[in-house]
């Protein structure tokens, strides 16, 4: 059975007490539940306050980026060991905000994903392509550069690890969510990419995240199709009971 996970992804929201004031909430709507794996991603300066207050509550909490060094000279950057140390079980890495605006590339998303599982974080590998690559009819072939090139020499083990998460630029943070059917279709390509190189048996275990305007509105529709076992969200992670009913739509 698929693991299925509904991640928030906080990016630079949230002080420290309004972070600790978020998942308190958060705790008390959605605290107990385990299936779905339910995941706050804050930002670094919040990590080991959100890690106090979900201490005894089944709420897991991911980093939203990491260094691939283990430690040295890399001002304003932060390692897999403090990640985890700061009460982290999971990273996001190569969300397009990340290869957009610092220039991630596969390669880097691909050292940073095998550093992340060496360290023993889940990976959370974010693809996707922009409007413009929609537009001109090559999306699966942006989405198989990606996938390849990111997950590259990750072996079967690592890849029953790692989580993907699709997330369609055009649909990040715009309002513009794509269709379930548009999701879905593209869940299933990465699966069938997935299959090419794993065989079909360890790719129906893989747990494939849609990420892009997901609200308590629209996210039943996308939790209907077969191959979508959850999302990665932004704008509505960001208050309790918003989330907390996507949470209860996968449940
Ligand atoms: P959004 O962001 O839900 O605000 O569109 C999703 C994401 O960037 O992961």
């Amino acid at each position: 059975m698929r693991k299925k996970i509904i991640a928030g992804n906080w990016k630079m929201h949230k002080t420290v007490v309004e972070a600790k004031t978020l998942v308190g909430e958060l705790k008390k709507a959605v605290g107990g539940v385990i299936d779905p794996v339910v995941l706050v991603c804050p930002p670094f300066t919040a990590l080991t306050e959100v890690a106090l207050v979900l201490k005894d509550s089944e709420i897991q909490i991911g980093g939203q980026n990491m260094h691939e060094a283990d430690s040295g000279a890399f001002t304003g950057e932060i390692s897999a060991e403090m990640l985890l140390t700061s009460g982290c079980s999971y990273v996001i890495l190569g969300h397009s905000e990340r290869r957009a605006l610092f220039s991630e590339t596969d390669k880097l998303v691909n050292t940073k994903g095998r550093k992340a599982l060496d360290a023993g974080l889940i990976p959370i590998v974010c693809v996707g392509e922009t409007l413009n690559q929609r537009e001109d009819g090559v999306t699966e072939k942006v989405i198989e550069e990606q996938i390849s090139g990111s997950l590259d020499s990750f072996s079967e083990s690592d890849i029953m690890k790692t989580v993907i998460a699709y997330e369609p630029v055009w649909a990040i943070g715009t309002g513009k969510v794509a269709t379930p059917e548009q999701a879905e279709e593209i869940h299933v390509f990465i699966r069938k990419l997935l299959a090419q190189k794993y065989g079909g048996e360890t790719a129906e275990e893989i747990t494939i995240l849609y990420g892009g305007s997901v609200k308590s509105s629209n996210a039943v529709g996308l939790f209907e199709k077969k191959n979508i076992d959850g999302a990665l969200i932004g704008g509505a992670s960001l208050k309790a009971d918003e989330f907390a009913a996507i949470v209860k739509a996968m449940m």
